[in-house]
């Protein structure tokens, strides 16, 4: 769809990484910003700046995970624009704790952000939208090639899997409204420290799993070398231009997700590929995991 100054752009996490930076490039662009974020203090920085840019804003917190939360996002936008042309669904957390061992409250945080947040944004937003617009989610290249940590893989793959239906079904219904899936790899955003927004009613946060810990640091300095979220933007401002659905920043991660699915082809069983962008071989990050669980062993004797 053609961008214009006055239209109104949606952000969720708009308060930082990808998401300020989508709110940035819109506003570049002159759209007015809704930003909606669940971490207030940031939520009001990222707002001073987007509308030092010379647009409108509207600030709104809002936990995507919730229905009502968003429900109430799209009524204030409704409110203060009068309508709604893009949205992005962008909010989302890496995860905390022990994926097989920790509480379940570690899978329903990320599935209740990740996914949830995505399937609210939808609802919320679509019945504003269909004299025409466009819907991008984020998702992620862990969305079609599992790899990250089993919450997070599983929640992207199903934003994958939603965001592709709902293109089919916009366009079985013959309706004016662009939807494209956001797949990149490392891009040098907060999400490592996603914990910082832990919501309490879940409890304690859990401790981090000490196993996990060896590959979180080398992700961590990939996340940390990774693609501007400003390089990833401009992408998502093309591919809404264009009317393009797939978003993929990266192209080395796209071709090990191209691989997996070669040997899915062939049926062969799932492989660890021993080589993935900006981390160390496979095989030394497992020589350092099991080197910390002879340590863990030798200290229980
Ligand atoms: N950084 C990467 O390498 C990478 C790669 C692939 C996909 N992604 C995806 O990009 C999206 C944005 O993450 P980012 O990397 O910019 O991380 P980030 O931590 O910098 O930004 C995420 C934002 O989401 C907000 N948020 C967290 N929980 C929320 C909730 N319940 N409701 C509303 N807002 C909430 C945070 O406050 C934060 O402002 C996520 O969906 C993430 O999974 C990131």
């Amino acid at each position: 769809m053609e961008l214009k100054a006055g239209q109104v752009a949606v952000v969720t996490g708009a308060a930082s990484g990808i998401g300020f930076a989508l709110a940035e490039a819109f506003a570049r662009r002159g759209l007015n910003i809704v930003l909606a974020d669940v971490q207030d203090d940031a939520l009001a920085t990222a707002t001073e700046r987007i509308a030092a840019l010379g647009v409108h804003t509207l600030a709104v917190k809002t936990d995507v995970s919730k229905e009502a939360s968003v429900q109430a996002l799209a009524q204030a936008t409704l409110d203060r624009f009068g309508g709604v042309h893009i949205v992005c669904n962008n909010a989302g957390v890496g995860g905390k704790g022990d994926t097989w061992f920790g509480p379940v409250a570690t899978w329903e945080w990320v599935l209740g952000v990740n996914l949830w947040g995505v399937v609210h944004g939808v609802r919320a937003f679509l019945p504003h939208l269909l004299q025409g617009g466009h819907i991008v989610n984020t998702a992620s290249i862990a969305g079609l090639m599992p790899g990250f940590s089993a919450p997070y893989d599983a929640s992207k793959h199903a934003v994958v899997a939603l965001t592709e239906t709902l293109y089919n079904d916009m366009i079985t219904a013959n309706v004016p409204v662009g939807v494209s899936a956001l797949c990149p790899g490392w891009v040098r955003t907060g999400i490592m420290d996603s914990h910082r927004n832990w919501p309490a009613e879940l409890g304690e946060a859990p401790p981090d799993d000490p196993l996990s810990d060896i590959a979180t640091t080398h992700v961590r300095r990939a996340i940390d070398e990774g693609m501007t979220p400003a390089a990833v933007a401009h992408m998502v401002l093309e591919a809404v231009e264009s009317g393009r659905f797939w978003i993929f920043p990266h192209d080395d991660f796209l071709a090990m997700a191209v691989k997996r699915w070669e040997r899915i082809a062939e049926k062969l069983d799932p492989e660890m590929p021993e080589e993935t962008p900006g981390m160390p071989p496979r095989s030394q990050v497992m020589a350092e995991v099991q080197a910390a669980i002879e340590a863990m062993l030798t200290g229980l004797e």
